[in-house]
């Protein structure tokens, strides 16, 4: 791995620092992963140098034979993997994937519902701030009390505004989704129903999370989350899909390229060919299947040391912690202090936030790094017990330096990136 270093001390330096503090830190936001030394070697590769506009075998430029050859593998292990019938590899991220999809299926001003973001829903997925609001009649729904999704709602909204597209699928949401019912209300008005498995693909990969696959017609993914790729997306059109329109997988294509990317990124997708080989492996099923039971583990501990949880427990590899009963408003203060005890998350909105997004009410943390890390319930058990004695004291400094020195020796028995 040291050739990976490059010769620039100052860029050396930084990532340098970067390495220690993966190495040192519990990384619990549940959107990253730690990818393996083969994908770092794919993504570091020469075939960053190519550029390579238009689909296999139909180029826009000369010298594609090797980059056909890798944007292939990944669609042919993607289709296995995940067992639909089209795949496009070449989203640059998770936001793009989605924007293709309102543009294969929408028309500028159409209707789409989708989770709102404080409820867990993602910015894509019509919330007001973002382009997919701004372009098209986005009606959100929301969750209820308990914090499941509003089905109530979903119905009401599909009923009276007719949304042609109905997004599944969140960035915090703990719990599995009933891809069925969203099916039904979907094939009720005949509109699309788009399942964005972002956060949960490396767990519906690895068999531990029910598949969208007979209920969606398209499913979006980012590729660095659960599945433990390079920073990227994948969509992907079903039977059902192409059932309802067989021109979908088409023009799905054409929306990302020419529609809203030019050159597909290579490298990444060398990343996601070999992030994609390790998923089909039969250790992965035991991986996707640790995580969630890590952040069972968390939870449970979390709860027996009186946080209280966003629908009072998960299915997935992620918490949502409601902070009001400590105050309103706290996540980032609460982040901030964990952060300094070696215990890095992100402040979240929760469902019905009393605070702004700016200054929300709770953190979301989640397993996937631990997990790869080879941690298993017994430090899930140890590490809720840090994370509440930081937030039930979070103003005390010295308790912070002396979980983080722990946390030092903890990770130091669960190594990562030796020899990096
Ligand atoms: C559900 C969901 N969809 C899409 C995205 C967007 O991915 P990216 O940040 O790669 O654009 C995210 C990112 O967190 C997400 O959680």
């Amino acid at each position: 791995m040291k050739e990976l270093n490059c010769t620039d001390p100052e860029v050396d330096n930084i990532i340098a620092h970067e390495v220690l503090r993966q190495k040192e830190v519990l990384n619990m936001i549940p959107s990253e992963n730690y990818v393996s030394p083969n994908v770092l070697k794919a993504i570091g590769s020469v075939l960053v140098n190519k550029y390579a506009e238009g689909y296999p075998t139909k180029r826009y430029y000369q010298g594609n034979a090797n980059t056909d050859a890798i944007e292939l593998l990944a669609i042919e292990r993607a289709k296995k993997l995940f067992g639909v019938e089209h795949v496009n590899v070449q989203p640059h991220s998770g936001s793009p994937a989605n924007f293709a999809v309102y543009m294969a299926t929408l028309e500028p001003g159409d209707t789409v519902t989708g989770l709102a973001l404080p409820d867990g829903g993602h910015l894509t997925h019509g919330w007001k701030v973002s382009a997919t609001a701004k372009f098209f009649n986005s009606i959100q729904y929301h969750v209820k009390e308990d914090g499941l999704i509003d089905f109530d709602e979903v119905r009401k909204i599909a009923k009276e505004n007719k949304p042609k597209l109905i997004w599944c699928g969140a960035t915090a949401y703990p719990r599995e989704f009933p891809f069925e019912e969203f099916s039904k209300i979907a094939d009720e008005i005949n509109a699309y129903l788009a399942v964005d498995i972002a956060h949960i693909a490396g767990l519906v990969a690895g068999g531990v999370h029910k598949s969208p696959v007979s209920y969606a017609h398209i499913i979006t993914t980012t590729t660095h989350k659960t599945l433990r790729g390079p920073r990227g997306g994948m969509i992907m059109v079903t039977k059902k899909g192409l059932e309802k329109d067989p021109e979908l997988a088409k023009k799905i294509d054409k929306a990302v390229f020419p529609g809203m990317q030019g050159g597909p990124h290579e490298h990444t997708i060398a990343g996601i060919a070999t992030a994609l080989g390790e998923a089909l492996k039969p250790e992965f099923k035991d991986y996707a299947s640790q995580i969630v039971k890590n952040a069972k583990a968390l939870a449970e501990s979390l709860m027996e040391n009186n946080i209280k949880l966003v629908s009072n427990g998960t299915d997935t590899h992620l918490i949502l912690v409601d902070l009001t009963p400590f105050g309103i408003g706290l996540g980032k203060y609460i982040a901030v202090a964990l952060e300094n005890a070696g215990v890095c998350l992100n402040a979240n909105s929760i469902p019905k936030d009393p605070s702004t997004p700016f200054k929300p009410s709770g953190i979301r943390l989640g397993t996937p790094i631990l997990t790869t890390r080879g941690m298993k319930e017994k430090e899930m058990k140890q590490v809720g017990k840090y994370i509440a004695d930081v937030i039930k004291d979070y103003q005390n400094i010295e308790l912070q330096n002396k979980i983080k020195q722990e946390i030092i020796k903890l990770c130091a028995e669960f190594p990562v990136y030796e020899g990096l």
